[in-house]
C-alpha cells in the first residue's frame, strides 16, 4: 500500500527504528525490494535517482514503482532523491513519486532555503519534501572510494532550527562524516554533531551513504532521531557481483535471461533483508 513517507518514518522511529530506503535503477530491483519487504512485513522506501528521473524512460519507471508501491503488501513511498531541478522535481510528482529530496546543499544557505521554498510551492502540501543541510562526498550512481566527508561539509547544527523552519521540509538530510559510495577505510560517524542537530529539530533526520555503516551504528542513528537510512552501493554492487558470476553459465545454458534475472532478484532481495535486520527493532 501506498503511504506517505513521513508517516512511514514517524511510525518507525516511534518503536526506535528507522525505514531503510533503497535506490532502484529498474524494476526487477524495485520488485525484489518490496518482495523483500513483504517477507519482512516491514516499510519501504524506492529510490529514483535524478539521473534516471530526468529521462523519458526514466518517468515511466517511477510511474511503475507508483503501481507497485500501491499493490504492495506493506506501507511503501516513491521518492525522487537529490534533485535539484525543479522540472525534474515536477516532472517526478506527475509521474507518480510521492516525495522529493529538494536538494539544494550544494548552494549558499539562503539560495538552498530558496529552492527548497519553491519546489514547495511548485508542488503543493501532499508531496512530502526532505531538504539536505551540509554536501555529502562521493558520487550517488558511482562507488569510488571516498574517504569521510570533510569538516567543511558538514553540517552547521547552529543553522538546522531556522532552515527546518524556513523551508518548511519534512525530513532533514545531514552531513556527519557520511559519504556516497565505498568509505574508504573505516566510517566515522561524527555522534557529537549528529546529537546537537537532532535537539535543533523535531524533523526526522535521514542518514545518507548508509552501506558500509555497521548495525550497531545504524541502530544508534535511529536512537538520534534518525528516521530513514539511504542504501544504494551495496544493493548495487552485489547485484553486479552476482551478474558477473551468472553471466557465463546463463549465456551457456540456452541463453537463459529469466534465470538470470532470477539470480539478480535473488541478490538484491538477499542484501535488502539483510538492511531490515540490521534496522531490525
Ligand atoms: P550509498 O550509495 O553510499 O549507499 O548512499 C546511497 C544514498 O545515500 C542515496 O541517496
Amino acid at each position: 500500500m501506498r503511504t506517505r513517507l513521513d508517516h512511514l518514518v514517524s511510525s518507525a522511529l516511534q518503536y526506535g527504528s528507522a525505514v531503510p530506503a533503497f535506490t532502484c535503477y529498474d524494476f526487477t530491483t524495485a520488485l525484489a525490494v518490496v518482495g523483500a519487504a513483504e517477507e519482512a512485513g516491514r516499510g519501504v522506501i524506492l529510490l529514483v535517482a535524478p539521473k534516471t528521473a530526468a529521462t523519458r524512460d526514466g518517468l515511466r519507471l517511477i510511474a511503475a514503482l507508483r503501481g507497485l508501491a500501491d499493490a504492495a503488501l506493506v506501507p511503501v513511498a516513491v521518492q525522487l532523491d537529490h534533485a535539484s531541478d525543479l522540472k525534474v522535481m515536477a516532472d517526478a510528482v506527475a509521474s507518480g513519486a510521492d516525495s522529493v529530496l529538494a536538494d539544494g546543499s550544494a548552494l549558499p544557505f539562503e539560495d538552498n532555503i530558496a529552492l527548497v521554498r519553491e519546489a514547495r510551492t511548485l508542488l503543493g502540501a501532499d508531496v512530502v519534501i526532505e531538504a539536505e543541510l551540509g554536501g555529502l562526498a562521493g558520487d550517488e550512481d558511482r562507488a569510488f572510494g571516498v574517504e569521510p566527508g570533510p569538516v567543511a561539509g558538514m553540517t552547521d547544527s547552529a543553522q538546522v532550527e531556522e532552515f527546518v523552519s524556513r523551508t518548511g521540509a519534512e525530513l532533514l538530510a545531514v552531513a556527519v562524516g557520511n559519504v556516497h559510495g565505498r568509505y574508504k577505510g573505516e566510517p566515522q560517524l561524527r555522534w557529537d554533531l549528529l546529537q546537537d542537530i537532532a535537539v535543533q529539530t523535531h524533523v526526522p533526520l535521514v542518514l545518507h551513504g548508509a552501506s558500509g555503516i555497521p548495525a550497531d551504528e545504524l541502530a544508534k542513528a535511529a536512537s538520534m532521531n534518525v528516521g530513514k537510512v539511504n542504501f544504494n552501493t551495496e544493493l548495487r554492487t552485489g547485484v553486479l557481483a552476482t551478474l558477473q558470476d551468472q553471466l557465463q553459465e546463463h549465456r551457456a545454458d540456452g541463453e537463459n535471461l529469466q534465470g538470470l534475472l532470477r539470480h539478480w532478484s535473488d541478490s538484491a532481495q538477499a542484501f535488502v533483508k539483510t538492511a531490515l535486520g540490521l534496522l531490525a527493532r
